[in-house]
């Protein structure tokens, strides 16, 4: 796992660079929803105008969904996808796939959401947050590291810090479809990115501690490509902090 602590306003450089070059290999993006990746989103936005960066080779999967929400509810992933990133970019937006929180048949919306990753040739590489229980899409505490994707239940804790995007905690959906940890583990490379003295419990967990159900991010250290970029705030807890860094200092250029 490579650990890289950067300045606040750097990480979405940092994590652009990263998913630029699978851009330019017309690659399968999985994209990640949360506050934390919308700078990154803003910088790739940047790049597609600016740059000539190009995303009509790419396709994209989402990493999970609200349960009970349509496509065009404000509030649901896809929704929210196309306002952070998809409707500023040359993707194709039938290429743009999310589970189907609105099918009453979970098990088969799950099943078909498996069966298209896996048509797509799979993820190569997959932009992830970490909630601050150590969520890693909505696979919350004690979800299985072998899941796939799957109907489950929100963490009280989840409910409460998403409140934010809706008019209360009421009506956050209690219930939301996630690619499972087995799943995500399938991605060529795990990009994951955390910001803040909030996350700095949940990176401490993930880098540091035993790879264990009780934080799910911590699957990251079973990955043999993964890729964890922080700011200060979020390595404040990490024991070997001056290591990461010297590490970073000290990779040859590629
Ligand atoms: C949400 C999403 C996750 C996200 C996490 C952190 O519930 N399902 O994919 O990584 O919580 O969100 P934020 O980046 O807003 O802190």
């Amino acid at each position: 796992m490579d650990v890289l602590i950067r300045p606040t306003a750097e990480v979405a450089r940092a994590a652009a660079d990263i998913i630029t070059h699978y851009i330019q290999q017309g690659a399968t993006l999985g994209l990640a929803t949360g506050s934390t990746p919308t700078p990154t989103y803003r910088e790739l936005i940047r790049r597609h105008h600016e740059e000539g960066l190009s995303f009509a080779a790419c396709r994209a999967f989402l990493l999970d969904e609200y349960y009970g929400l349509p496509r065009d509810h404000e509030q649901s992933y896809y929704a929210t996808i196309r306002r952070e990133l998809t409707s500023h970019i040359d993707i194709d937006d039938a290429l743009v796939d999310s589970p189907d929180g609105t099918n009453s048949d979970y098990v088969a919306a799950a099943a078909d959401y498996e069966e298209r990753i896996a048509q797509a040739g799979g993820i190569d590489v997959q932009l992830l947050g970490v909630g601050t229980n150590g969520h890693v899409a909505f696979n919350e505490p004690g979800s299985s590291l072998a899941s796939r994707t799957r109907l489950t239940s929100l963490h009280p804790q989840t409910v409460t810090d998403n409140a934010r995007f809706f008019d209360s905690a009421d009506d956050v959906p209690r219930h939301v479809l996630t690619q499972g940890l087995g799943t995500i583990l399938e991605a060529g490379h795990l990009v994951l990115l955390a910001t803040g003295s909030t996350k700095a419990d949940a990176v401490r967990r993930l880098v540091e501690g035993p790879v264990t159900a009780s934080c799910p991010a911590s699957i990251l250290q079973l990955h043999p490509r993964a890729t964890v970029i922080v700011d200060e705030e979020a390595a404040a807890q990490l024991d070997n902090a001056e290591y990461y860094r010297f590490l970073d200092e000290s990779a040859p250029e590629l």
